[in-house]
Formats: C-alpha cells, structure tokens, sequence
C-alpha cells in the first residue's frame, strides 16, 4: 500500500515563522564567518522565495490540496479511504480550480478582457470562487441567483465584490432562468462596451434600450456600465475549461499523491467537471483504475449510467416550473446531461440518501474531526459502499469538495434536519446501504 505523499509543503503562516526564525537564528551565529556568509546566503533565499511566491499571489494558493487517509473509515473497510482536502483552497472548495481555469482561457482567447465582467448564474460554490479570484485578473464578477436561495449566499457574495441579481425561479428551459439571464448578461455587457467604445459617454436611455427585459438593480448596473470592458459567460455546466481544470490539476496531483498506487476514485457530479476531468486523466495513466459516481436523491445520473436512460419523461428537467425538494446535498445531482459530465469515463453507480449523507458527516465529525459540506459526505458514502463491494486492501479516492462551515443553515442545522426526518442517529457506520 503506498504511503500517501505529503503534498503542500508548510502553509503561508509556517513558511513565514521557519523564514523569520531561521534568518534569526542564523544571524545571530556570531563565531565563523564563513559558515555565517553561508548561513546568511540560506536565510536570504528563504527570504526572496517568500518574497517570489507572494509575487503570485492568491492564484498560487490554490490547488495543491493535501491528500488525507480518512481513518475512520480506512480502519472500518480494510481500505485506504483518501480524501482530497478541497476545502482548504482559499476560495473554500475545489471550484476555485474551476474558476481559475474559466478565467485564464477566457483571458487567454480574448472573450474576456481585463476589467471585463465574469458572469454566472449559480447560487453555488462556483459563484463564490469567481468571485473570489476574478479580482486577481483585473476582472468583476456578476452572479444570477434564484430569490429562495439562502439570503447568506448573496451576502458572501457581495462581501467578495461581486454583483448579485436575485431573480425569480423558473425552470431551465425558461429564457429568465437565472442561468439564462447570467449567460444574457454577459452578452449585454459585451455589447455595452462595443456601444461605450463607439461613444465614450453612454446615454441612460441607451442602457435601458438593451436591458428592457428586466429591471436591474441599481449597484449591478452601477458596476456593469461604468467603463463597461464586456461580459463572459462563465457557463460552468458546459464549458470544457471546467474539466480540464481537473484534468490538468486534480487528477494528476492524486496520480502523484499516491504514487500511481490507486485502485478507485469516486465521486458525485453537479456539473460532472470533476468526476470527468480526474476519470478522464486516471484512466489514460492506467486503465485498471475504477471510476464511479455516487448520485444524490432526485439526480438522474445514476440511471444514465447504470441503465443509459437518464429519467422518466415525467422527470424531465424542463418539465417543472421549479425543483421541489429532492435533496439536502447541495451542488451535486443533475436531471440533464452535460458536456462536462459526458467526458466522464465510468465503471458503474452507486447511490446515496440524504440520511446517509447527513449520517456520515457527523461519523467524521466524531471520528476524524473533519468538518465537510453534504457533497463531501455524499462522497465518503460513496467511498465506504464501493470499499465493501471491492473488498479489502484497496486504495479509494474521492473529493472533500467544501467545508461544513458553508452549510450551517441546512446540513448542520439540528431543526431543518428534524423537519425532514433526517436527525442523525447512528453510532457507527450501520446507517450505510451496501447498494
Ligand atoms: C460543494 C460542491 N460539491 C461538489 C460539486 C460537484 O462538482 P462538479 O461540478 O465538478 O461535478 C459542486 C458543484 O457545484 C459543489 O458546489
């Protein structure tokens, strides 16, 4: 069994403390001169390579992520249960690597400029790292929400800078679909600045001329029309750049992090970026290494890969107005199929329920001190099941995507869970359906 690699080096905190005592130390070591040139050298190269990385910025903080043994359930399976530490990228989950990637080939292909507005339409995580890194490119972020999305999000949100439009909820197949007036938006903003660099003072009437589908909120049209450099559409769901951000980032660092020694990797899919991107990659390192998706209540991705039918013609994303209440674990489940998921390359399915999630975040908790959002459970559920199906003496990978700490309203609220009839109850790890 491979030893898992120690990944990052020491944190930011640490490499400034061994920097400073080491200069310290060495400076004060008064008897030889040569050996004190010599330390003084060492000293100052600590110092210009802190110096060097906080050239880089945030950017260079991301990714990277350490692979951790989950104990608890490596001791209980007879497995190396791996789970890669997402939630310490500086945005709070694994989209900063998406985020990162959008923007640099946006940047990269010109359809999005310095200055330009990022625009998004997702309540979610990947909001928050857009928002988080695209003032690290010069850029603004613009977020459409649906207005029943926890009033903490557009807060975190616009505490990042961002611009946030709350609008109503109507299904996806609708053209005011907040991932339809996010993808507008961009375009409105792209043809804004076309209009501004024909007339460098741009008429109030003008404005409302391409905006008259829907009353903007003042700020947002304060941010987008003032030296409006244009709009790109982040489009998470179906643009590549969010898989090959995990082709490219995470599926090589747990090629290295376990030495190439993996048996498995298993995760659950909202856009499928992930699951595609490190599948993608493992598969073509070694095509033995198994992957599987774990699906949440109400996704319809299970089915497609298990049977190649995605849902019932009732089921159909489009068919209702608004999702009625399907999961608690948020991110993850998707009745549609995206370009981002079909690069998935998969052995098989499993499925997990809400109460397993909640379940298995709080067997963490107890056991290991790891305090994870619902997909991150969601995932360790599905690790635990494909362990007890391929037996002991496998190493299994999966993705501890963000923090419990974004998910106090819902996850880890005692009351909400009540209402639902998911209080946490179990003691072990009996809560778990081997299918
Ligand atoms: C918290 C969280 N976990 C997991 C996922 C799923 O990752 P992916 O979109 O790569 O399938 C998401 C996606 O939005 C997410 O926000």
């Amino acid at each position: 069994m491979a030893a898992v690699k120690p990944t990052v080096g020491i944190s930011a905190a640490a490499a400034i403390s061994i920097a400073v005592i080491s200069y310290f130390l060495l400076s004060n070591h008064s008897s030889k001169l040569r050996s004190k040139q010599k330390n003084k050298n060492s000293a100052n190269e600590i110092l210009n390579s802190k110096k060097k990385k906080k050239k880089e910025g945030l950017v260079s903080a991301i990714g990277s992520t350490p692979l951790v043994r989950i104990n608890s359930l490596s001791d209980a399976t007879g497995c190396e249960i791996l789970g890669k530490a997402e939630f310490l990228n500086p945005g709070g989950s694994v989209k900063d690597r998406v985020a990162v990637k959008i923007i640099e080939e946006a940047l990269a292909s010109g359809q999005l400029v310095k200055g330009g507005v990022v625009t998004e339409g997702s309540a979610g995580s990947t909001a928050v790292s857009l928002a988080t890194v695209a003032p690290a490119y010069g850029c603004k972020c613009h977020v459409v929400i649906p207005d029943d999305a926890a009033i903490e999000k557009s807060q975190i949100l616009e505490a990042l800078g961002a611009t946030v439009e709350r609008v109503r909820p109507v299904s996806i197949t609708h053209r005011d679909h907040f991932v339809n007036i996010a993808r507008r938006r961009a375009s409105e903003a792209t043809k804004l600045a076309a209009k501004q660099r024909e007339a460098t003072v741009m008429e109030a009437n003008d404005l409302a001329e391409i905006n008259h589908d829907i009353s903007w909120q003042e700020e947002c049209l304060h941010t987008l029309s003032t030296d409006c450099k244009g709009g790109f559409f982040a489009d998470q769901f179906e643009n590549l750049a969010n898989f090959r951000a995990h082709y490219e980032g995470t599926g090589p660092e747990i090629w290295d992090q376990t030495g190439g020694n993996l048996h498995a990797f298993i995760a659950a899919a909202g856009t499928g970026g992930t699951l595609a991107g490190v599948s993608h990659f493992l598969k073509e390192k070694d095509p033995t290494v198994k992957c599987y998706l774990i699906d949440p209540p109400g996704s319809g991705l299970f089915n497609k890969v298990t049977r190649g039918v995605m849902y019932t013609r009732e089921e159909a994303e489009g068919k209702r107005l608004k999702n009625p209440f399907d999961t608690i674990t948020e991110g993850i489940g998707i009745n549609r199929l995206t370009k981002n998921f079909m690069m998935a390359e998969l052995d098989g399915a499993y499925r997990g329920t809400d109460k397993e999630a909640v379940e298995m975040s709080r067997y963490l908790l107890r056991n290991d001190g790891l305090f994870v959002g619902s997909s991150s459970a969601m995932n360790c559920v599905g690790a635990v099941k494909l362990a007890h199906a391929l037996g002991p003496g496998q190493t299994i990978v999966t993705i501890l995507c963000d923090s419990g700490i974004r998910h106090l309203s819902k996850f880890y609220n005692p009351q909400y869970l009540s209402e639902y009839g998911l209080t946490p109850c179990a003691t072990g790890l009996e809560f778990l359906d081997p299918h």
